[in-house]
């Protein structure tokens, strides 16, 4: 069986081979599991990639918060680390579980406001109403702050994609700088008075005795916006098509409400809402039998790789009871999601809520939209319909 590759990657990775090289974007393609695990893995990949839109944003590195601080720390190196660190506390499984009542809330909100309706929109009407509720309570901001943010974030997001124009790198500096702008006069009240929430858990820190600088902390929020915002409304979204596909399999899931967490992994791994991930090659090594040279670009193919006939039986099958999904959807190794949990839940709790409430939720139609994008794999609608 031929591999299943991202259809926005497929011009370049239609056959059969775990990596290759392709000329014209100059880079590698990695699309079996095995290779893109040890690349995750292996430290001498590193995700350096951005240091080639560095030097073009040029002029846009002031403060209070700039892109290119941001980027630093999508990067391995000092900053990463100490994001990771700050951030860790508040996204661990432990602190999600004790937010999953009031996500389980935040649902509900959202599939009142759909109730009395014959006809909706899952991902308008139900995966961004909750996953920006859920950010709203992550952060201590309101809905309406979490729309703000949000509408800053998606800007941003652009750089993530395979070759962001100079347009959308300028526009994603502002954003940056809208983000900063808005969150500033937030601080000095979350360091008198502080929350639950994650800024004021970030404003509190001080490793090494000192608090951490201004500039650092607003660029770490903007981070966990630009990464945790769109990932978990296509995951739900997603989730949402995979089960009103497989009619037997959402029988099997409403049958079992505890179903929904294995649910969620199957949709993760067939649907995975990252499209793919980069790393650069810091030495001459061999992948997969195919030499790569130091320097080098690799993207790492995860359509492809979650459904790498090596590593899965029937690997196009939707099995919410597949053993060991063992999915690369969150990425691995140092840079390794650190919102999974979060996401698991917002996911679970969606649909597990959705199907449970609406039992007779149909598709309406063909008019679901999917987005043109290599980076995210995601729909801009889904309409449904209750019979
Ligand atoms: C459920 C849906 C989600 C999916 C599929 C997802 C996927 C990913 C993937 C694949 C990466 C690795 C990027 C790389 O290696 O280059 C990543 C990183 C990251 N994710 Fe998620 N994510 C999700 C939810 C979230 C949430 C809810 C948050 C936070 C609220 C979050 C925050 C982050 C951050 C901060 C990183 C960067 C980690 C680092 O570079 O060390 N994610 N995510």
């Amino acid at each position: 069986m031929g591999r299943v590759v991202n259809p926005r990657l497929r011009a370049f990775a239609e056959d059969d081979e775990p990596v290759r090289y392709d000329e014209e974007l100059e880079v590698y393609v990695v699309s079996s599991h095995e290779a893109a695990r040890t690349v995750l893995n292996d430290p001498g990949f590193v995700t350096d990639r951005l240091d080639s839109l560095l030097p073009r944003l040029g002029g846009l590195d002031e403060p209070p918060s700039s892109l290119n601080a941001m980027l630093q720390m999508f990067m391995d190196g000092p900053a990463h680390d100490r994001f990771r660190l700050a951030v860790s506390r508040d996204l661990a499984p432990k602190r999600v579980d004790e937010m999953r009542p009031r996500i389980g809330a935040i649902v509900d909100a959202a599939l009142d406001g759909v109730a009395d309706r014959p006809a909706f929109d899952v991902v308008a009407d139900v995966a961004y109403p909750v996953t920006i509720g859920v950010i709203a309570e992550l952060l201590g901001i309101g809905v309406a702050g979490a729309r703000a943010l949000l509408g800053f974030a998606s800007r941003i997001s652009a750089v993530l994609e395979l070759r962001p124009t100079e347009r959308q790198l300028l526009d994603a500096g502002d954003a940056v700088r809208g983000c900063a702008l808005f969150l500033l006069p937030l601080l000095p009240g979350r360091r008198a008075n502080p929350g639950r929430d994650l800024i004021s858990s970030l404003v509190s820190l001080e490793p090494g005795g000192e608090p951490l600088p201004v500039d650092e902390l607003l660029t770490m929020i903007v981070q966990i916006l630009v990464a945790g915002h769109e990932p978990p409304a296509h995951l739900i979204a997603n989730g949402a098509l995979d089960l009103l596909g497989h009619p037997a399999e959402l029988r099997r899931m409403r049958s079992k409400p505890g179903l929904a967490a294995s649910a969620v992994e199957e949709v993760l791994r067939l649907g995975s809402p990252i499209g793919y991930l980069s790393r650069t090659a810091t030495r001459d090594t061999v992948l997969a039998g195919t030499p790569v040279r130091k320097g080098s670009r690799l993207v790492l193919d995860l359509t492809a790789a979650n459904r790498d006939p090596a590593r899965y039986d029937d690997p196009d099958r939707f099995d919410i009871l597949r053993p060991d999904p063992g999915h690369l959807s969150f990425g691995g190794g140092g840079h390794c999601c650190i919102g999974r949990a979060l996401g698991r839940v917002e996911a679970e709790e969606t649909l597990r809520r959705l199907f449970g409430r609406f039992p007779d939720l149909a598709l309406d139609g063909e008019d679901l939209t999917r987005r043109a994008s290599a980076a995210f794999h995601a729909l801009d609608r889904l309409p449904v319909r209750r019979t």
